[in-house]
């Protein structure tokens, strides 16, 4: 874990908020190349529920919404908590429901729960509400409290009405949103897997309740293999069904998509069965009906809710995991010889932040550097390209592997002569001879 927070570091993918001041509040800034990953992600992840399904379309709602809507949907009363225990010897602090989670429970010879780093008495658990508070105009009373969003969802049932009337939609059918949700985490960690703010992608599937079983199966099995289309090792993911104890308030099933990351198993996605909690909720407290007519059957009924819902974050670090291997000693040429490791981040190629990076063999031949740079100016149009002419080639080589470029273009003496290049492919290292005006194609 630690060798990933470098690299993410020193390679320009994620930074501590306010790093100057010495970071803040488990927040986190992705650079120039943490970016291009955060948006290769959502993309793929908008292009499958938007455009592989025909009946799933987007939404953008606001972060900030009436108080109410909290109020309904249970978030502001004890539904939506985290138990917190405090050593009495050490003064760690640690989420109850983690240590049941991670076995980390120790039980004392007088049937107590102890801290699990100095078995210290631990403090009975004290409940703490997640929810964001800010205030909404200039004065800062009761009147004028408001919330950040805990999760994106409830945006997509305040529109669900508008949504399916305006595009004439019929059930079974999905909304989808991306965006920023916040939580008063009591115990953020792990670098981006747990933090205060974070950002989700959320789909809400709206069917008939008789069918609602089906379409959980149904979505639990197209999210698992989402992970896998895109490269992750089958052996680092699985499900886990929540107990009745672990069951979210909203929720009558869930089941949790978990990656097996170098600090253990742990949540990535939740698949959840919410019936017709938000809906029924959200009529009651609004006094409008959130009910559908189906013209066909006439039947009116509450439609039942599966819900898909994963951070960005989160996944984000999963496939970092996923995608960093080593090899000792190094396997470029010119840097086989060093003692050090060299790191590859075998990225699926959607996901790879840089798609291409254009080298001239030497810098100090001006025909090399001018036919290299023409080049990039080509490609970056279309791929995100770096142009590097920097240190030895095996060095540029390493350097693209480790922020995971699938491919490399060469510009060499035989380019002068033939209007030809090399490409090098990320994990096989093969390296292909190849006409300059066929590169687009190829790749
Ligand atoms: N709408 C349902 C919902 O929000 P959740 O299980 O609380 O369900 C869904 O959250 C996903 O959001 C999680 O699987 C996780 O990927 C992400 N998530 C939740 N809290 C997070 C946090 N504090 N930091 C980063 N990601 C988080």
């Amino acid at each position: 874990m630690e060798k990933i927070v470098n690299l993410t570091k020193n390679r320009g993918f994620i930074n501590l908020s306010s790093e100057p001041y010495g970071g803040f509040s488990s927040c986190y800034d992705y650079g120039p190349l943490g970016v291009e990953l955060k948006n290769n992600i959502k993309k793929t992840w908008w292009d499958e529920m938007t455009k592989f399904h025909d009946n799933i379309v987007g939404l953008d709602a606001a972060i900030l919404m009436s108080p109410k809507v909290w109020e309904a949907s249970g978030h502001l009363t004890a539904g939506f908590a985290d138990e917190l225990v405090e050593c009495k010897n050490c003064h760690h602090r640690f989420k109850k429901n983690d240590l049941k989670v991670e076995n980390k429970q120790i039980i004392n010879s007088e049937g107590q729960m102890v801290c699990p780093d100095c078995n210290g008495k631990l403090t009975a658990p004290k409940k703490f509400n997640l929810m964001m508070k800010t205030f909404i105009g200039p004065v800062e009373d009761s009147a004028s409290i408001a919330y950040l969003r805990a999760e994106t969802c409830q945006g997509i049932y305040m529109n669900f009405n508008w949504v399916q009337r305006s595009m004439r939609l019929k059930i079974p059918f999905g909304i989808a949103q991306i965006g920023k949700a916040f939580r008063n985490e009591i115990t953020p960690k792990n670098f981006i897997y747990r933090m205060r703010e974070f950002e989700q992608m959320e789909m809400q599937f709206f069917v008939h309740p008789s069918e609602a079983d089906k379409w959980f199966d149904f979505w639990k099995e197209e999210r698992m293999r989402w992970y896998l289309n895109l490269g992750m090792k089958k052996e680092n993911l699985r499900f886990h069904e929540h107990s009745k104890e672990e069951l979210a308030h909203y929720a009558r099933k869930g089941f949790d998509i978990e990656y097996h990351f170098p600090f253990g198993w742990q949540e990535i996605e939740g698949i959840h069965h919410r019936g017709d909690w938000d809906l029924s909720n959200h009529s009651k407290h609004s006094g409008r009906d959130l009910s559908y007519f189906d013209e066909e059957t006439k039947e009116r009924y509450v439609p039942f809710i599966i819900e898909t819902s994963v951070g960005v974050d989160r996944s984000l670090l999963a496939f970092l995991s996923d995608a960093y291997s080593e090899v000792e000693g190094g396997r470029t040429e010119t840097t086989k010889s060093t003692k050090d490791v060299e790191a590859i981040l075998k990225l699926d190629k959607k996901l790879s932040p840089v798609k291409v990076a254009v080298l001239p063999l030497v810098k100090n031949k001006e025909d090399l550097v001018k036919k290299a740079q023409e080049i990039y100016k080509l490609l970056k149009v279309k791929y995100v390209t770096q142009y590097d002419e920097v240190g030895s080639i095996g060095r540029r080589y390493r350097r693209q592997d480790e922020i995971g470029t699938p491919y490399c273009i060469t510009v060499d003496f035989e380019t002068l002569e033939n209007e030809t290049v090399t490409l090098r492919d990320r994990d096989t290292m093969q390296q292909e001879r190849i006409i300059i005006k066929d590169l687009e194609s190829k790749i």
